[in-house]
């Protein structure tokens, strides 16, 4: 006598079916209306996602928050509205709209990109996971993002709050990141043919407001019958996660240099590098001690008077400047950044710097009525 078999004889598309229609028909019905997304409703009536708009909307999602992007999307959208547009536009520009962004290599990627699928692409992204990744800044995530979102290609997109969804899902007891190929099988197994965007954002959405990193309202989750990280009461332990090291601090000092005009000296940042090719205060290196103080890296020879400190985090360290003020007589040089604080466009912790000088009354009181 043969054995019955039942799991081989459940096909794999019909193992995908019922957490994704459960997840697809809660997107029906709360899907987050985002400036980027074209809802379930309308994407039933036809209309298609514009690939730039898909494109440009993951690139400043990664590592900022739905809410500092919207405004700036938007606001870049209508200053380039599409792909060709931001290539014919200067780097230098580029760059300043990105200005508090952070991370700068991805402004420099954007534009890089949007100039090779003008030249090498006829302006039109190409709709695949394997030629999106040929294209710069696009890594994996992002790749399959678009080929999702844009193209509704069956790409499985992997996001930290998917990682989440499906860690908890499948109660992943693995921490992170050793978890990640185990998330992507299962993430791969649960995937839909069909409506593969709507998909993707549904996770995202899921993760975001109802599988949330604390406190996940799992009342209100479509996949809370099916989810073994809430029926071993596991939901807010997964995913479990690494120990982190602590990140380490590091110094450095920034000159706030004032001419008679009330102008300040900025210079361009090197190009490689974080921050690389932004605007910065002149200042010395960044190291893991305190600077000793000797001002050996001012950019002129005047009185400067120590202000206060700002202080930034990035990804893998936090950063300590002390910030110097002093003022000169002597004409701009060529080649100098002179501008009015006002019309710098800086990167975030350069902002930070220049407002503790700004802010302190006392130091720019004196500065300008020096000057008079
Ligand atoms: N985070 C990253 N991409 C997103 C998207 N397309 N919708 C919502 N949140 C996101």
């Amino acid at each position: 006598m043969t054995r019955r078999q039942p799991t081989r004889r459940q096909s794999k598309p019909q193992q995908r079916a019922a957490p994704a229609a459960a997840l697809l028909g809660w997107y029906d019905a709360h899907a987050r209306i985002l400036p980027w997304r074209v809802g379930p409703a309308e994407r039933r009536r036809g209309t298609k996602p514009d690939p730039y708009a898909v494109w440009l909307s993951e690139i400043m999602l990664q590592q900022t928050t739905v809410a500092t992007v919207t405004p700036r999307y938007r606001q870049f959208l209508e200053r380039w509205p599409t792909i060709a547009d931001l290539a014919a536009a200067p780097l230098d520009a580029v760059l300043a709209e990105w200005a508090g962004l952070g991370y700068y290599a991805r402004a420099r990627n954007l534009h890089k990109c949007a100039l090779a699928v003008v030249a090498d692409h006829g302006g039109e992204f190409p709709d695949t996971e394997e030629a999106l990744k040929t294209l710069p800044g696009i890594g994996q995530y992002t790749a399959a993002a678009i080929a999702a979102i844009a193209f509704d290609r069956r790409a499985v997109v992997i996001d930290g709050n998917i990682e989440r969804v499906v860690s908890r899902y499948f109660a992943i007891e693995t921490p992170l990141p050793a978890s990640k190929p185990e998330i992507r099988d299962r993430a791969e197994a649960f995937w839909p043919q069909a409506r593969s965007g709507d998909f993707a954002q549904a996770l995202m959405d899921l993760g975001s407001g109802v599988c949330a990193p604390r406190g996940p309202k799992c009342d209100a989750c479509p996949l809370n019958e099916g989810c073994a990280g809430r029926a071993k009461d596991l939901q807010n332990a997964l995913p479990r996660k690494v120990k982190k090291q602590p990140k380490p601090t590091r110094y450095g000092a920034v000159y706030v240099l004032v001419n008679a005009t009330g102008s300040v000296l900025f210079e361009r940042r090197p190009e490689a590098g974080l921050l690389g090719g932004m605007l910065g205060l002149p200042g010395g290196d960044w190291t893991p001690i305190t600077p000793e103080g000797g001002l050996d890296d001012a950019p002129a020879r005047t009185r400067w008077e120590r202000v206060g400190e700002a202080r930034h985090t990035f990804t893998h360290f936090h950063l300590v400047l002390e910030v110097f003020a002093g003022r000169t007589r002597r004409a701009e040089r060529a080649g100098e950044i002179w501008l009015a604080p006002a019309d710098a466009a800086l990167p975030t912790v350069m902002k930070k710097a220049l407002a503790v000088f700004l802010d302190g009354e006392g130091a720019q009181q004196n500065l300008f009525r020096a000057r008079k």
